[in-house]
């Protein structure tokens, strides 16, 4: 059975489709399926955000097939690993959660590794700046889970 992760922002067009197509490039589909949601339902059935979209690209990770979805509490049952990108995708996530079994799937993706922040920001609002640095921490924290998870002999 391959491993199933689970990667929760907000809107579900910038940091997290970045966070699934990361992930996934660095591990093999066979024994992992990357996913994405957002805790929101603004932009449901739509392409990333162009700027994540470019990001991507640039670092040679295609995201455009993907379509925003949002966040069921069947993805509970789903997934083995939640991964949300900062302290309110975490709150909001956690609440949504009705036994200890579903709450212990929900992480803060950085806190995967040693970095003197605990939530990758919300570019929506900013500059392109803002993308490439999402990028960067979101390519350490992949790194980190997919090395952990080769450890273990699942990716
Ligand atoms: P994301 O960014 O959570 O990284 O996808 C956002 C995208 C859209 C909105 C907020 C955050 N929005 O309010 O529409």
């Amino acid at each position: 059975m391959p491993v199933k992760i689970l990667m929760v922002c907000l809107g579900n067009i910038c940091r997290s489709p970045l966070a699934e197509g990361i992930l996934q490039s660095k591990v093999d589909p066979k024994k992992v399926i990357v996913d994405s949601a957002g805790t929101g339902g603004w932009h449901i059935g739509n392409r990333p955000d162009e700027r994540s979209i470019d990001v991507g690209l640039k670092h040679g990770i295609d995201i455009r097939h993907q379509r925003c979805r949002q966040f069921t509490t069947v993805d509970f049952d789903r997934f083995d690993f939640i991964y949300t990108m900062d302290k309110s995708n975490y709150s909001r996530v956690l609440t949504l959660a009705d036994t200890e079994e579903k709450e212990k799937k929900v992480k803060l993706i950085l806190d995967e590794i040693a970095i003197d922040v605990n939530e990758v920001p919300d570019p929506y609002y900013g500059g392109e700046n803002g993308f490439e640095e999402v990028y960067q921490m979101l390519d350490l924290a992949c790194e980190a889970i997919a090395e952990d998870l080769k450890t273990k002999n699942q990716a």
